[in-house]
């Protein structure tokens, strides 16, 4: 555990996330969403996971990590994603289905069932064309730009760095010239929703029922 009076904003450093730091990435993800559906295929399924995200034909990715000294202690993946994560199922499917294979008590977990059930529709949907460059850059480019995934490994959260890596994503956003931000939350993750909250982001509520679509107009 650190000590909360010793950290202050110039002790975080942000550096561009690369493949080799995936792992470490992946780790954080493990530790921080203990409960997700890819965290319980294993460390290298969400490694293949932010993987996609960096090497696949998006419209722009920041990827960061925040480091306290030497120790990767958060990362957040922002940007315009396409298919984050049609293409991360279709183009790890084999290595998809060995993983559920070689873990059936899975299946005994409604949320997980839950989860393979939307994979395989979103799988079933899936066309590699809409992958392809072509279709990218016939692509308008949407107004909003997305926050993928925050996390701050547990050990380090409440200490300002998940502030500091929104921080970082809101200016790449001014930077590239949007003028809105998106992300979804689970809506029973209400220390997110908190965290959103305080940042000025508000809950996008379509009819009655809130999905977790949050937005950040951004001036
Ligand atoms: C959500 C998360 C990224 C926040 O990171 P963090 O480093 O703990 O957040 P910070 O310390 O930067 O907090 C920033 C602000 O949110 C507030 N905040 C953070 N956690 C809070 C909580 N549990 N309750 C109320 N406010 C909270 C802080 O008080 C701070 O406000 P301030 O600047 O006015 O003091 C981190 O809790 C996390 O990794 N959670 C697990 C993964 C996750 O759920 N990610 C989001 C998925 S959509």
């Amino acid at each position: 555990m650190i000590n909360e009076k010793c950290l202050s904003a110039p002790d975080v450093a942000l550096r561009e996330i690369t493949a080799d730091d995936l792992l470490k990435v992946a780790n954080i993800h493990v530790d921080s969403f203990p409960e997700s559906a890819l965290t319980k295929l294993g460390v290298e399924s969400v490694r293949r996971y932010y993987l996609w995200q960096l090497n696949g034909s998006h419209e722009k990715v920041r990827a960061v990590a925040a480091y306290v000294k030497t120790d990767s202690v958060g990362f957040s993946f922002s940007g315009v994603f396409n298919g984050s994560t049609s293409g991360f199922i279709s183009y790890n499917r084999n290595f998809l289905i060995r993983r559920v294979i070689s873990r059936p008590w899975l299946l005994f977990n409604p949320l997980f069932r839950e989860r393979l059930r939307s994979g395989i529709k979103i799988l079933r949907n899936f066309t590699k064309k809409e992958q392809s460059k072509n279709s990218v850059i016939k692509r308008e480019r949407p107004k909003s730009f997305g926050i993928l995934a925050i996390a701050v490994s547990p050990n380090h959260q409440k200490f300002g760095i998940g502030k500091i890596l929104m921080i970082d994503a809101e200016n790449e956003a001014v930077k590239c010239g949007y003028d809105r931000m998106h992300l979804t939350v689970n809506p029973g993750n209400q220390k997110a929703i908190r965290f959103y909250e305080n940042l000025n982001w508000k809950k996008l509520v379509n009819g009655d029922k809130w999905t977790g679509s949050m937005v950040k107009i951004l001036v």
